[in-house]
Formats: structure tokens, C-alpha cells, sequence
């Protein structure tokens, strides 16, 4: 699913201007598409094919494929093929952009959606009789241009990771959005707008309601859980393609086929175009997901994930959707320290509304020893800060044993998110360990990150044996070594939402930020 589309809006807006077709595979050249237009051509003249799909070919694997589009069969209204396949290996005809007219409209997210005109046609009807059901549609993208494409490639990338990207994003030039006949949907649930993909898949009961209707319109769910291996993506429920009639759609869905099946084409594999496509991570930054400050507000909600944040290090800290526990990143690992006292690894797809990370490499490293309490740890770990300089970032790991530590964890929260420290004080879990060998990962971050995160150290801990760990507020070293990670680079990634956006992040939290830091029980 599109997110907010920005940078590649103007070139769309542009290429719109006359109001028809452009899509097709170049967004940047404006083509001359008034003379192709068939306005008044004689209402949809079907010249579909559906006899001649071979249904055996479809179901058998070793059946040849049609050798090029021209054999497929085809469904052509007004010089429209609405059958047209873009998929991996399969673009778009070169006149494709001629031949189609665009209609767009504002979505209740106030982003204006382009879709080819008799598909938008169908979408209307199909959303008003869903309306009836008291199920709520709109469409979150429509029509994309190959950048825009590219655009949300890197931005999944950067939300869900790379091969969240592979499953979900086809490589631009080659996704059927490209031909204005594929709509990707959000659900409005109580009011409410569901936009994110970890949110839409909640509701599978609407969207089976949702896809037993689309046919009806001339639409098909085009990348079902059955047929991944066909069509080569992981399901998406918010995907419905467009294929011009309803006896077709009927067709291709009553006989659970994949669009491939129906055209008798088979999709090799994927490319490794996708892997070029992106921006490769900065090993030398500090990447941080969101502000401490948003988080001590209650914006709990995870805008990344575990997946996504491998990416853009191997050692950090942290917490996870809803606060659910103490993050702690080591060796490439994502670690939750939960309120019940136990450690589990976490796995990629859970989201994360705030954190640290940073490729850890050695800087620099020293030896500590009966290291009393936790003011006398920060004066060892100052001692980096004094030699480097007090205006970069420093992601520290300490390995070594430890007589004792006090460590903090606390239990996922429920929405409406209360404040952090008003959580803290009611729900945080607290736990005394002795003579516990482990590592204590800690984020320096200079004074002028004050409004960004808090200055100064942030210590989060792990034992070695991955049982126990959390946020640290009280230590005492028996002996252990400081390895430090200077950085010089840094990095946020922050939250598109209504919801953030409107938060006052200006505000002076800093007496909620040092209780939630430091405050114990005792
Ligand atoms: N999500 C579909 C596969 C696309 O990017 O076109
Ligand atoms: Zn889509």
C-alpha cells in the first residue's frame, strides 16, 4: 500500500494536467493522448475472450504458455485491453498510456487517487452497495507512476525491511498499478481510517465480505493466499484488480485462479532489481526511530519493523508497539525484556515506535572493575565522552559481570495510550538480579539532542544466557569491558500519521522524561 504520496505527486499532477491516460511506463515523458481517446466510441463493446482461455493450460504445470500477449486471451472495451498482465517480466504495452482515460478523486485522507475510468466506475458501485453492509472502503492508491513506484519501494523498505519489500512491492515498470487498473483499499472502521498493512489484516471478516462482492464489479482479488507461488507476491487482501467485466472476474475467481492461470502464463521468479533499486544503510549513524519525546506522550504505536530496524543496525535500544517491554539489540538480535521477567527474541514483524540502533564497530575500548553504582558507571563511560569529544553519539556495549543490577520493564499498553511516566508509575515491573554475567548496551546522545531524545546515558541490559535484561537503574560491576562505537552520523525516522503529526512535540517533557528514566519503586 501507498503511503502519502509527496515527491512524486507534482510529476503525476503534471503528467494528469489534460486528464487522460499517462500511465504506462515512463512518468517523465508527457505524451500526446487526446487523439487516441475513444470518448465516443459505441458503450463497452466487449471483445472478450474468456472460451478461449485454456483452462487446461491453466491447471497444468507443464502446459506451454501463449508465446506473446497477442495469444492471451483478452478483454477489449473501446481499444482497452483490461486483461493487460504487468507482472514480473510482463511491462505494460508501449501505448498503453494512449489508450486509457484517468479519473481521480480526494480520499478521506485528503490524498487525490487516480484510477482508469471504468474501473473507477465500478469502484464507486462497489463501495456504495459495501456501504450498505456497513462496511467502509476508499482507495489509498490507484494509478502510480514508475517513481512513485520507486518511492514507496524505499519507503516499505525503510518501514517493513527488504524482504517485506520482495513479498509486497513489484519492482517499478513492472507493478499493475503502473496500468491504472489496480486499486490498493483502506478500511474505515468506526470512523476510523485503517491505512497500515499490520492494521488492514486485522479485519479479515470485512475484508471476506469486501472480496466476496468484487467480482460482481469486474474486480478480482488479484494476489490471494492460494496462489502465492503463482503469482509470485504474499497476499494482500487490499489489492483488487479491475479486469472489465463481471463475467470474467466471475470466471477467474469462481475457478480460484490466479490472473496468470487465466492468461496461461507462468512467472519465472523474481529479479534482484529490487535489492539495486534501494538506498543502502550508513553504518556509521545512530538511526533513531521517532522521539523519545513523542514516546513520554503516549504515541506507543510502532512505525517500524523488528525487520526494518535489523537493517539499519545490529546493537540499540528501545521499546515496541505499545511499550510492550524493554528493547534491547545485540549482535543483529532483537530482544524484548518483558514485565513478567522473561527474555524472548522477537520476531520481525512486530512494529516499534522508538528506538536506537547503529551498526556496532570498535572505536575504542578500556577495562572496568568494582564499578559501585550507577553515578560511578556514567563517570567511566564520561571518560569516552572526554577523550572523543562531547558532540558526537556513542553506542557503547560493557561485557562482563556484574554483582548486581536493578532493571525495569513494563506491560504492553492498551489504546487510549496514557502518558510514559504516568504508566511507569502505576505498571513498572522492577527486578533486583546478583552476580549475573551479561552485557549492558548504552546510547550516549549529546546535549543539544535535548527535545530529541535525552542527553547524556541510557543503559538497557541483557544477560548473557538471555533470561533476563531491561532498563537499567541501578548497577554495580564486578569487572567488564567497554567497547564504544563513535558516531558521527544520525538519523530519524518519523511517523506520517494524523495522530503524530498533531502532537505538540515541542512541549517540555523533560521532568516525564527523567522520572520514566530513572524513577524505581523504592
Ligand atoms: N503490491 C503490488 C504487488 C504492487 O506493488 O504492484
Ligand atoms: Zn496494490
Amino acid at each position: 500500500m501507498n503511503k502519502k504520496i509527496t515527491a512524486g505527486l507534482l510529476a503525476l499532477i503534471l503528467c494528469f494536467s489534460g486528464m487522460t491516460g499517462c500511465a504506462g511506463s515512463d512518468s517523465s515523458s508527457e505524451k500526446d493522448t487526446s487523439s487516441s481517446k475513444a470518448e465516443s466510441a459505441a458503450e463497452s463493446t466487449a471483445e472478450s475472450t474468456p472460451e478461449s482461455t485454456p483452462e487446461s493450460t491453466a491447471d497444468s504445470e507443464t502446459a506451454s504458455q501463449p508465446e506473446t500477449p497477442s495469444q492471451r486471451p483478452t478483454n477489449i472495451i473501446d481499444g482497452v485491453d483490461y486483461l493487460v498482465l504487468a507482472s514480473y517480466g510482463n511491462k505494460l504495452p508501449d501505448d498503453w498510456a494512449d489508450k486509457i482515460t484517468i479519473e481521480s478523486f480526494t480520499n478521506s485522507q485528503k490524498y487525490d487517487v487516480f484510477v482508469e475510468k471504468r474501473a473507477m466506475a465500478a469502484y464507486k458501485e462497489l463501495k456504495a452497495a459495501l456501504e450498505k453492509e456497513d462496511v467502509h472502503i476508499d482507495i489509498d492508491t490507484g494509478y502510480r507512476s514508475v517513481a512513485e513506484q520507486e518511492e514507496i519501494m524505499q519507503r516499505y523498505r525503510d518501514r517493513y525491511g527488504l524482504e517485506y519489500v520482495k513479498q509486497y512491492v513489484a519492482v517499478p515498470g513492472y507493478s499493475e498499478h503502473q496500468s491504472a487498473l489496480a486499486i490498493d483499499l483502506y478500511l474505515t472502521v468506526d470512523g476510523k481510517d485503517i491505512i497500515y498493512n499490520e492494521d488492514l489484516v486485522q479485519y479479515p471478516e470485512l475484508w471476506e465480505k469486501i472480496h466476496a462482492k468484487l467480482a460482481d464489479y469486474g474486480f478480482i482479488l488479484r494476489y490471494t493466499k492460494e496462489k502465492e507461488d503463482v503469482t509470485k507476491f504474499s497476499y494482500e487482501p487490499w489489492h483488487i484488480r479491475y479486469v472489465g467485466s463481471p463475467e470474467i472476474a466471475h470466471e477467474i475467481t469462481d475457478k480460484g485462479l490466479a490472473l496468470e492461470e487465466y492468461l496461461g502464463v507462468t512467472i519465472e521468479k523474481k529479479p534482484d532489481a529490487v535489492d539495486e533499486k534501494l538506498v543502502p544503510v550508513n553504518t556509521e549513524t545512530i538511526y533513531q526511530v521517532a522521539l523519545l519525546q513523542s514516546l513520554v506522550q503516549g504515541y506507543y504505536n510502532g512505525i517500524i519493523s523488528v525487520a526494518a530496524l535489523k537493517e539499519r543496525g545490529d546493537t540499540g535500544i528501545g521499546t515496541f508497539d505499545g511499550v510492550n517491554g524493554e528493547l534491547i539489540m545485540l549482535d543483529g538480535v532483537v530482544y524484548r525484556a518483558a514485565a513478567d521477567g522473561t527474555v524472548e527474541v522477537v520476531p520481525d514483524d512486530e512494529m516499534i515506535p522508538f528506538s536506537n540502533v547503529t551498526f556496532f564497530d570498535v572505536d575504542g575500548e578500556f577495562d572496568v572493575k568494582d564499578v559501585k553504582d550507577f553515578e560511578a558507571m556514567k563517570t567511566e563511560l564520561d571518560k569516552i565522552v572526554k577523550e572523543n569529544g562531547k558532540n558526537l553519539f556513542y553506542m557503547v556495549r560493557v561485557d562482563g559481570t556484574f554483582k548486581s543490577l536493578k532493571v525495569r520493564s513494563e506491560p504492553k499498553q492498551e489504546e487510549p495510550y496514557k502518558p510514559l511516566d504516568e504508566v511507569l508509575a502505576a505498571e513498572q515491573a522492577e527486578f533486583d538480579l546478583e552476580n549475573v554475567e551479561g552485557t549492558v548496551v548504552a546510547l550516549y546522545c549529546p546535549d543539544y539532542m535535548n527535545g530529541l531524545n535525552t542527553p547524556g546515558w541510557h543503559l538497557h541490559f541483557i544477560s548473557t544466557d538471555k533470561t533476563k535484561g531491561g532498563h537499567v537503574l541501578g548497577i554495580n560491576v564486578d569487572e567488564a569491558k567497554v567497547k564504544y562505537d563513535a558516531t558521527p552520523g544520525f538519523k530519524m525516522y518519523l511517523s506520517g500519521t494524523d495522530e503524530f503529526q498533531s502532537m505538540d512535540l515541542a512541549k517540555n517533557v523533560d521532568q516525564a522524561i527523567h522520572d520514566a528514566e530513572t524513577k524505581t519503586n523504592d
